[in-house]
């Protein structure tokens, strides 16, 4: 006969106990497996716009969708003209470019130095800081020259009957 140990009990005494163990590790292993499937969904959820739109799981990430505003109709900005508006708040000052090429580009106009107003310089073609000569490309919002290390954030723009809209915002 096998010698018992008072603290553990006799191995038929121990059955119970194992079989309770037994079935909490499935259930960790059943809750486990179920946590991984729900984690996997969720970040493909959040991954996925679509997805995590019908699931309610995400919002637009990074470039948040603030909405569609109204800037300007688009003959009242001619080549190589510029526009400033707000958007996507009356406190977020932006400018609106048309380029030669007639495409038209807009900007967070707060400088990306120490946020003094950009304006639009028609004569050397470019987004100018008057702080401390910052110099951004009018095309990608990129910084030429002074201090600015960053580009200017972008705000995508959309065209429909004759009216340009605002329509959210990008890093450049
Ligand atoms: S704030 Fe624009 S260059 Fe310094």
């Amino acid at each position: 006969m096998p010698a018992t140990d008072d603290r553990m009990g006799t191995p038929a005494a121990k059955l119970p106990d194992l079989i309770h163990q037994l079935d909490e590790k499935e259930v960790n292993r059943r809750g486990f497996v179920g946590m991984l499937t729900g984690l996997t969904v969720a970040l493909l959820a959040a991954a996925t716009p679509v997805a995590g739109k019908l699931l309610g799981l995400s919002e637009d990430r990074g470039e948040a969708s603030p909405g569609r505003a109204p800037i300007a109709r688009v003959e009242d900005v001619p080549v190589g003209k510029a526009v400033t508006f707000s958007y996507p708040t009356p406190d977020d000052p932006a400018i609106l470019v048309r380029l030669e090429s007639g495409e038209f580009r807009a900007y967070d106009n707060r400088c990306t130095h120490l946020e003094c107003p950009v304006y639009w310089d028609a004569r050397d073609n470019l987004l100018r800081c008057p702080c401390h000569e910052g110099h951004f490309d009018p095309t990608s919002g990129k910084p030429l020259a002074g201090p600015p290390r960053r580009p200017l954030g972008g705000i995508r723009i959309s065209v429909a009957d004759g009216v340009i809209y605002a329509v959210g915002r990008y890093e450049a």
